[in-house]
């Protein structure tokens, strides 16, 4: 039976056709980033919500100063998954990403899962990331004085319900991936190093106010059982253990599968690859140095803002703003604003950036509408996806309480970093010629470890984030089974004069 017509539980994306996806064999999408611009890609992504917001919320409600601890823990993990992916888009190095490394080596099925995980990841990121964008800007406003108009205060840095910040942000840079041929390199450039000035000025001004006592009680021991969370807001290993009140161990554990969230991003950088000059080298540099930057910046940050306000007094609000006012530190509040709210544009952006790049994958590969996939030769970007994914995450941001769904962003990156880290050990025994740009070391010990990592942060995560994602999952299953099963290009359900289709796939390339 060919290839093409093979029964969906077995197909798979034949190598070549990912890995001619960068000679320009299926490539659609003009190159755009040198190697060191996909380090400002991914800094410019991962740096954002995770340590202006989460962090600080983390520490007061949860970890309390073994937050540093669970930044670490994320970030061993993060870095462990990141050599894996490192491989992976240097053999393939695709838009597809994580989906297009599943369809070549465990098959549609499995493909289709991990990129409907992807998904809902760098959606949901976006639309939470927008939302903490307006509340900094709003915050922003009112430490400068602005007070706006009565009915204006009301639907601007909201929590909930309607807010206009985040939807102007969100149409503003849904417009610039959609009509822009490529990002504005030079602006993001220009964000990510005021961002990064930001949170420097936060490392060097916090470090002077400094009290080594606000971190001598690590673990803070478990709170008392009657401020304990009901079952369904219980991590799945607190239940387990019968622990499911905030701080101890079992705090530090669910903190850092929460602000795993922080790390997000240096997964996004493989999403450029179809776009990045010599891509087997550079885009495993880019992932590794951006993620390496990152954690290096969140421990200090996380030190620094523990070593200035006893765990007990940070406002989970606004964590590092109000540190630094307390401290009498009034001109670092105004840089803290300025560089969340540059810091949180770039992170919605690359997201936006991102998802575009995995929807056009998956419209390519038939398994959501072809038409999505077209370029538009005017712009040379994917316009049409691109507008459908900024509706979402507008909807999203709008009528979904997002702020409290960050858990569920974790955890379907989580889901595709197993799904990575198994792919690096099938694919040293299945294909072990195909040409790697990068290697992971010690494998298969680093991929294995790498899986151990996320399902511990799993199994940190609340009963009810996990019945969030199966139900989400469970739809794309039905999806699959009702669209992307009959229509993928693999089913041969595309004429071979369809310009998109399986033998026509070049044509409209450039
Ligand atoms: N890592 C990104 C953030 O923290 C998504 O905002």
């Amino acid at each position: 039976m060919p290839e093409g017509t093979s029964l969906s539980i077995v197909r798979r994306l034949p190598p070549s056709e990912a890995t001619d996806r960068w000679t320009g064999a299926r490539h659609g999408l003009p190159k755009a980033y040198g190697r060191t611009d996909l380090i400002v890609l991914g800094v410019g992504v991962m740096i954002g919500a995770g340590i202006f917001s989460i962090a600080g919320r983390q520490a007061a409600t949860m970890a309390g100063p073994g937050v540093i601890l669970s930044f670490m823990i994320a970030g061993i993990t993060s870095l462990l998954v990141a050599f894996c992916f490192a491989e992976l888009s240097s053999a393939m190095p695709t838009s597809g990403s994580a989906y297009t490394f599943t369809y070549v080596i465990f098959g549609e099925v499995w493909a289709w899962i991990v990129g409907w995980a992807l998904v809902m990841e760098l959606l949901l990121a976006a639309a939470v990331v927008a939302r903490a964008w307006s509340l900094y800007a709003a915050q922003m406003l009112t430490d400068l004085g602005v007070h706006l108009p009565g009915p204006l205060a009301g639907i601007t840095g909201q929590v909930e319900g309607f807010d206009l910040f985040a939807l102007f942000i969100l149409v503003v840079l849904t417009a610039v991936v959609a009509f822009g041929a490529r990002i504005g390199l030079r602006t993001l450039w220009i964000i990510v190093v005021a961002k990064l000035l930001a949170v420097g000025a936060v490392i060097v001004v916090g470090a002077t106010h400094f009290d080594q006592r606000n971190l001598s009680t690590i673990p803070v021991p478990p709170a008392p059982a009657e401020t304990a969370a009901d079952t369904l807001h219980s991590p799945l290993l607190g239940i387990l253990f019968g622990q499911t009140s905030a701080f101890g161990w079992f705090g530090i554990f669910a903190a850092s599968a929460v602000i795993a969230f922080a790390y997000i991003g240096f997964d996004v950088v493989a999403t450029a690859a179809e776009e990045a000059e010599d891509a087997p080298r550079s885009i495993p540099r880019g992932i590794i140095l951006s993620l390496v930057i990152t954690t290096v910046i969140y421990i200090a940050v996380a030190v620094v803002m523990i070593g200035m306000t006893s765990y007990d007094k940070i406002d989970p609000k606004a964590p590092l703003a109000n540190a630094f006012r307390r401290a009498g530190e009034g001109f670092m509040v105004h840089i803290i604003n300025i560089g969340a709210v540059l810091g949180l544009t770039t992170v919605v952006l690359v997201l936006l950036v991102g998802l575009t790049r995995v929807m056009f994958s998956l419209a390519r590969d038939g398994l959501i509408p072809r038409p999505l996939a077209r370029i538009n030769r005017s712009y040379h970007s994917p316009t049409r996806v691109t507008l459908l994914i900024g509706g979402l995450a507008i909807l999203l941001a709008e009528f979904v309480p997002v702020l409290t769904l960050e858990p569920l962003v974790v955890i379907g990156t989580l889901f595709v970093f197993i799904a990575v880290a198994a792919g690096v050990i099938r694919m040293r025994q299945t294909m072990p010629d195909l040409p790697r740009g990068f290697r992971v070391p010690l494998s298969p010990g680093v991929p294995i470890a790498s899986i151990i990592a996320c399902l511990w942060l799993l199994v940190n995560l609340q009963v009810i984030t996990w019945l969030y994602f199966a139900a989400w999952m469970a739809f794309g299953v039905l999806v699959y089974l009702m669209y992307g099963r009959r229509n993928s290009v693999l089913s041969g359900a595309h004429p071979s004069t369809d310009p998109l289709g399986a033998e026509g796939r070049g044509r409209h390339r450039r």
